[in-house]
């Protein structure tokens, strides 16, 4: 283990410690203490210094840890579960599992930190070190890429289904795959494919989830953001959030490989939060105006404009709602 992540495992109790008693609990100087303690700015860990009480974390600090995620995670789950690989530091855990020569359904690969998270639309996903979930996971797909237009739609949904499992409630789709809470972004989906567009494909599918995000992350953030601590006020647990997330995540993936998204359509509408409200479709330079009234079977983005309903795709266009 490094000194940092010794350090970070004294502190996990978000009390103060002195930098003399891990000094001597770490058997190093009060030096070494205080430089690593120091490059914890870089990585965006909120700590507070006393001159008499030492060091705290201020929302106390969980690894990952693959034992405990392992022991949230049902057995219909694990059985689909190839692969559990948790690192600290990397570009993207989605680009690590793409960089491989070869994929199995239910690879997942977890991070503390991405110092290059990939968003949509070419963004960048704000990642800081150990305090949000960074998860990729890959699926092999025997029907083409294109038979896949509805899979973000699908893992969308079993994102909503975890954190509910998680007590966290009210949130809501904003297509095509945002979840939102009060329109605020909460979690995002990136999936990359590769293969055939018409033969067996593979498609890794990568998850964000802001559980607690920094002030200095927030204002990296072009988009209006939260964090699963300001919805709940309360600490959680990354390691039983994974759990959730996997435990629905590797059973829609079969699920959509077998039935496609229509399993999936009645939920997606249940928290559809652009419904019947006007919209903006950003598409190049044009911006029409219209209204959102739901999604088609292949999850497309119903619109009425002028009477009459367009589908929209989620890689040709972006969307506002008008009101918030
Ligand atoms: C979005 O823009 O809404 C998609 C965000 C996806 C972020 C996740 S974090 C894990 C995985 N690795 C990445 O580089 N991006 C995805």
């Amino acid at each position: 283990m490094t000194l940092r992540k010794h350090i970070l495992n004294n502190l996990s109790d978000g009390e103060f410690h002195s930098g003399q008693e891990m000094a001597d609990d770490l058997q190093v100087t009060r030096t070494a203490i205080w430089k690593t303690i120091k490059s914890f700015a870089e990585l965006e860990i909120d700590l507070e210094t006393h001159p008499k009480k030492g060091y705290r974390l201020l929302h106390g600090f969980d690894f990952l840890d693959e034992s405990k995620i392992k022991l949230g995670m049902s057995p219909q789950a694990l059985a689909h579960l190839s692969q559990l690989e948790i690192l600290d530091t990397i570009d993207s855990t989605n680009q690590h599992l793409l960089s491989q020569k070869t994929r199995t359904s239910g690879q997942v690969c977890l991070a503390e930190q991405q110092t290059n998270g990939r968003g949509r639309r070419g963004r960048e996903w704000v990642s800081p070190y150990g305090t949000s979930i960074y998860l990729s996971t890959s699926w092999n797909f025997p029907s083409g890429a294109s038979e896949l237009a509805g899979l973000s739609l699908a893992v969308g949904v079993s994102i909503i289904n975890a954190l509910k499992k998680c007590g966290i409630n009210n949130l809501g789709l904003k297509w095509p795959n945002d979840i939102v809470y009060d329109f605020k972004k909460l979690a995002g989906i990136l999936i990359e494919m590769s293969g055939d567009v018409m033969g067996p494909c593979n498609a890794v599918i990568g998850v964000g989830v802001n559980v607690i995000l920094p002030e200095t992350a927030t204002h990296k953030i072009s988009q209006e953001a939260i964090d699963l601590s300001t919805i709940t006020n309360k600490k959680l647990l990354r390691n039983n959030i994974v759990a959730e997330l996997l435990n629905e995540l590797l059973i829609a993936l079969p699920k959509f490989q077998d039935e496609g998204l229509s399993h999936f359509i009645p939920e997606w509408n249940n928290f559809d939060v652009l419904k019947d409200g006007e919209v903006f479709i950003h598409h190049g330079d044009k911006k029409i105006e219209g209204k959102a009234v739901g999604i088609d079977p292949q999850g497309r983005l119903l619109v009425e404009l002028d009477n009459q309903v367009k589908a929209f795709n989620s890689g040709d266009v972006s969307v506002r709602s008008k009101t918030n």
